[in-house]
């Protein structure tokens, strides 16, 4: 069983990823947040560079519902270094979805299939999809699966939930199963492994996948991969170090603002372990400088 670190928009970009490899238990594949636009802006073209993190391969994710754009934006991944891509046909946020691009594509079957057909036909560079279950109804699931078992795609990441669950639980469990039974190709879970118990209970009721993908549960805890492979337990201390090496490399790439917009994204999750830090934590979503954020996390990392 391989692991893979799940791709988040605004959280794990290429110094995020380079320095969660760098600080805790390594993950054999990293994905990005998705590429969406073909002509690349400054943001975009400085993630470009990151095709591997610590030795492990980057594989760039694309959000598109045209071929042409695909095969545009795969071609620029290829001439950057990057040996595989992904396609995105899970991001629920209204406003891909109202373009059909995300898991707004799931909702138009034939079209996905015709679209599927050439840029699997025509990519310079193997294809895997990540996808969610359906739009807003389950009963499509088979037919869905049916559509990708008929292309070439390498590999099916599923989060086996319907766009309208956006991320609310449970994952629908029974939805993978069906998949574990009918894919074609080597399948990957992903969705909601928070615990070691959660990654146990996929790991026994699905032992053939080739990986799980994890995204927020390495958020909430930095050391779960650790963990799932025997490791003690982070403390807060190689969390403190982490996040002053992600701050200082931010810093040094961008201002102050989205720097302290990028370590409170994390924070968001990260505050699940200080239940007890109430105070300080309001007092670190609050700061909008550099040294109110640092006295905040000081009082409650140490
Ligand atoms: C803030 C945020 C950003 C995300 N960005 C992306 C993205 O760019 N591409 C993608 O395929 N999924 C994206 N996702 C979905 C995750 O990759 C993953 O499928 C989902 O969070 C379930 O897995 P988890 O429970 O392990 O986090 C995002 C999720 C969140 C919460």
């Amino acid at each position: 069983m391989e692991f893979y670190m799940a791709p988040l928009e605004g959280i794990t970009g290429a110094l995020f990823r380079k320095l969660y490899q760098k600080h805790f238990y390594p993950f054999e594949r990293l994905y990005t947040p998705f590429f969406g636009n073909t002509g690349f802006n400054t943001k975009e073209m400085r993630e470009l560079d990151a095709t591997e993190a610590g030795g492990v391969p980057v594989i760039p994710q694309i959000l598109s519902n045209k071929a042409e754009d695909f095969l545009l934006i795969a071609g620029k991944m290829k001439d950057s270094g990057y040996t595989a891509v992904n396609l995105n046909l899970g991001c629920p946020a209204g406003t891909v979805v109202s373009k059909g691009r995300g898991s707004g594509f799931l909702k138009h079957i034939d079209a996905l299939d015709t679209f599927l057909g050439e840029i699997c036909e025509k990519s310079p560079l193997p294809i895997s999809v990540k996808t969610r279950i359906g739009f807003d109804d389950e009963s499509v699931w088979p037919e869905l699966l049916s559509v990708y078992n008929r292309h070439p795609i390498t590999e099916l990441i599923v989060h086996p939930r319907l766009r309208t669950d956006l991320y609310r639980p449970p994952v629908r469990t029974d939805a993978f199963a069906y998949a574990y039974q009918n894919a074609k190709m080597p399948l990957v879970y992903n969705g909601d492994i928070n615990t070691v118990e959660d990654y146990e209970r996929i790991r026994v009721a699905f032992p053939e996948i080739r990986a799980v993908m994890i995204g927020r549960g390495i958020l909430r805890n930095p050391g779960l991969l650790g963990e799932i492979h025997g490791k003690a337990p982070v403390t807060d201390r190689q969390i403190r170090d982490w996040l002053t090496d992600l701050c200082a490399q931010n810093l040094a790439a961008y201002t102050e603002t989205p720097t302290l917009y990028k370590l409170k994204e994390i924070w968001s999750y990260l505050q699940e372990r200080y239940p007890n830090r109430k105070k300080e934590l309001k007092q670190l979503f609050k700061a909008k400088k550099l040294y109110e954020y640092e006295n905040a996390m000081a009082a409650i990392l140490g």
